[in-house]
């Protein structure tokens, strides 16, 4: 009997789109699932996208969609992507669902009830204006350490400091530009030091975690171990936490029990959920990036010990995908989205060199596009590829696409592949793809030879029996190399299966000859790769976001435009003085980072507040020429959400650029004063 085995891969936040980074993990994963399903486990892989959180619930509501709209389309768009990459998933599921919901509240009330639930005061930053709580990304301001403008409420991207949002000089909210005040508020927190002694005894025993990411735990041991906040105060996309008020589970709690959720969505019976997660009868195991193994490592375990589940047997972390050696960039456009990446290039192509490259350490995975070209060239089709075609189309034709039988130098050759399976068994077992590459393709290389050797293009014109012995070797061969490539390339290894008329090409059938056979039709199995769609593909990629770039430039110095009014191009009375036109006495005026025409402008609208604007006049006006400037606003313009923040109102204005002039009350006017 085989092992039963549940595998996950990291939830993808459901606030961006897959990249080649994504992909990575998910074809590490698949791999993985493919081989133990060919060896005859019983292995499912479960995903999900992580669907709660500020971010998402921002993003939303600057679209004017609810969070479950855009949610819902994020994640076909996310399955799409993934799985055109051949990535099979037994189920992709999403954190907002109703057995999420029911997992995340029964395992926090089972912590709640042992005792492992604390709570207490914090002070935190509020945006009044807003009125959230606002989380450490959306506060912006000047680094302390650097004097950085409009850093991130946790870090510095120029200097890399670390630091706590009170400490960054002249915050701001991110969303409307207002300065946040300190507030207090009731939070929640799990007792993580509960578990230190529960925790140390699981990660020192079997075989859970790399050496790489024992010793990080380790480290983070010796620093001790702090309480976890959990909760977040309302408005919140996420579930409401039972028992409380307006506190929602912060997005880090419920997303792991989202492995959980989808899998009782796709068990549907709670004996087989049990199975895994209750009695122990088979092992999880996680596949996650090195930049999440705290929660992997510390959270998540002891969330299960503390509310009785099972904890994970092991932990998989790899590194980061790096492109040409350095970090994937937007503006080099080496941040490539999965989406592209297909458009331009064969997914099976990315499997095998990720496999190539692909070790089981930490360290971060280059693809440089040189090397990726020249191994699937040369590896992948002039090797593999190549033992299938060479001798498939006009050969085997000229054989009745007829084999023979072995002859012991045949065999003699076969035993020198089979000789390989254990280790290559062990290498895919152990994630050391990139071993399991190196002994195909050094395999591929004596089949090849072989097939030099005796030349059956030659030897069909003399002696065609002679030929049909050596297609029948090499055809033999090139069955058991396709089959322990099945996992990494998958529809190629279909297509071979197909070639020979077998049911299946996996690793209980590897021994079995083929013997005195019809061979189907040959069809194309992979072509090579073109050195100008990658270039193409590259291109595309900095095309795309130089021109999301300008987008959201353009949108924020856009004029509404004029709305036909009537027919006759008259309003009436009663649709003019919907139009709230009021005097406005200009208190502040800055320059905007990164903004080319815009002003940052705080009017002052008399009782009815100061507003915040953004208005395209930097073409004409200085900031410091404004202050104290009476201007002409639509003091009751819907607020509209721009890149820079949120502008209340508008300024009036005639003519663009350098002539751009701003309407002013001719006479003594008062801040807030209304137009009639
Ligand atoms: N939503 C969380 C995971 C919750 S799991 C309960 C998250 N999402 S993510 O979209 O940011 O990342 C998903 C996975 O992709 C993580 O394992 C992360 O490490 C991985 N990667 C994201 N960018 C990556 C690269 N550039 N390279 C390799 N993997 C990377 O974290
Ligand atoms: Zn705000």
């Amino acid at each position: 009997m085989g092992k039963k085995i549940l595998v996950t891969s990291a939830l993808p936040y459901a606030n961006g789109s897959i990249h080649l980074g994504h992909v990575l993990e998910a074809i590490q994963t698949d791999t993985w699932v493919r081989f133990q399903k060919l060896v005859g486990n019983e292995c499912y892989f479960f995903c999900a996208d992580d669907t709660h959180g500020t971010p998402i619930m921002i993003a939303a509501k600057k679209m004017g969609k609810t969070p479950e709209e855009l949610i819902g389309e994020v994640q076909k768009e996310h399955y799409k992507d993934l799985t055109s990459f051949y990535v099979e998933y037994d189920n992709y599921y999403t954190t907002n669902s109703e057995e999420n919901k029911t997992y995340s509240e029964s395992i926090y009330l089972t912590l709640k009830k042992k005792g492992h639930i604390t709570s207490r005061n914090i002070e935190q930053s509020f945006c009044e204006h807003d009125n959230m709580f606002l989380p450490d990304r959306f506060i912006k301001g000047t680094c302390p350490k650097c004097g950085a403008k409009d850093q991130y409420g946790d870090s510095c991207e120029v200097c890399g400091t670390s630091y706590s949002p009170k400490d960054l000089k002249d915050s701001h909210c991110a969303l409307c530009g207002n300065t946040p005040v300190l507030k207090e508020s009731k939070h929640l927190f799990f007792k993580l030091q509960d578990f230190q002694d529960k925790l140390k005894t699981w990660m020192e025993t079997g075989n859970r975690l790399q050496e790489g990411a024992q010793k990080k735990l380790q480290e983070w041991f010796g620093s001790g171990l702090q309480e976890w906040d959990i909760s977040r105060d309302g408005p919140y996309f996420g579930f409401a936490i039972p028992e409380e008020e307006n506190k929602f589970f912060y997005v880090w709690l419920d997303a792991p029990i989202g492995y959980m959720a989808s899998s009782s969505n796709f068990f549907k019976s709670e004996q087989k959920f049990n199975e895994f997660w209750k009695d122990g009868k088979g092992e999880i195991v996680h596949f996650i990036g090195k930049d999440i193994l705290y929660f992997h490592g510390l959270f998540w375990p002891a969330m299960l010990m503390g509310s009785g589940f099972q904890t994970p047997e092991q932990l998989n972390v790899h590194g980061f995908l790096t492109v040409n050696g350095e970090k994937m960039s937007k503006s080099r456009g080496t941040f490539i989205n999965a989406s592209t990446f297909i458009r331009y290039l064969d997914p099976e192509h990315f499997r095998f060199y990720m496999a190539c490259r692909l070790g089981n350490g930490m360290e971060d995975v280059d693809i440089s596009f040189d090397d990726f070209v020249s191994r699937v060239n040369s590896d992948l089709i002039g090797n593999l590829v190549n033992l299938v075609s060479r001798v498939s189309t006009s050969i085997l034709d000229k054989l009745d696409r007829k084999l023979g039988s072995l002859t012991p130098e045949g065999k003699s050759l076969l035993e020198d592949l089979l000789a390989k399976e254990d280790e290559i068994k062990d290498a895919y077992q152990n994630r050391n793809y990139s071993k399991v590459m190196r002994e195909i393709t050094s395999l591929g290389d004596k089949v090849n030879k072989y097939v030099n050797d005796y030349a059956p293009w030659n030897l069909i014109k003399t002696d065609a029996e002679k030929a049909r012995e050596v297609v029948t070797v090499s055809s033999n061969c090139a069955k058991i190399l396709f089959t322990y490539l099945a996992p990494v390339t998958p529809v190629i290894s279909d297509e071979v299966r197909k070639l020979y008329n077998l049911d299946k090409l996996d690793f209980a059938n590897i021994r079995k000859p083929l013997e005195n056979i019809t061979l189907a039709p040959y069809a194309m199995l992979s072509k090579r790769v073109e050195e100008k769609n990658i270039q193409a593909m590259i291109q595309d990629t900095k095309d795309a976001y130089e021109k999301a770039q300008k987008e959201t430039k353009l949108e924020t110095v856009k004029t509404e435009p004029a709305k036909e009014v009537t027919e006759s191009g008259t309003i009436t009375i009663d649709e003019l003085a919907k139009v709230e036109l009021r005097v406005g006495l200009i208190r502040e005026a800055n320059h905007v980072e990164g903004a080319d025409k815009l002003l940052n402008v705080k009017v002052d609208l008399g009782e009815k507040g100061i507003k915040n604007v953004f208005a395209g006049i930097k073409a004409s006006y200085a900031p410091e020429d404004l202050i104290g400037k009476k201007v002409v606003v639509v003091a009751n313009l819907k607020p509209r959400q721009m890149k820079f923040g949120l502008s209340e109102a508008m300024l009036l204005a005639s003519g663009k650029d350098k002539t751009l002039s701003l309407f002013v009350p001719d006479r003594n006017a008062e801040p807030g004063d209304l137009l009639k």
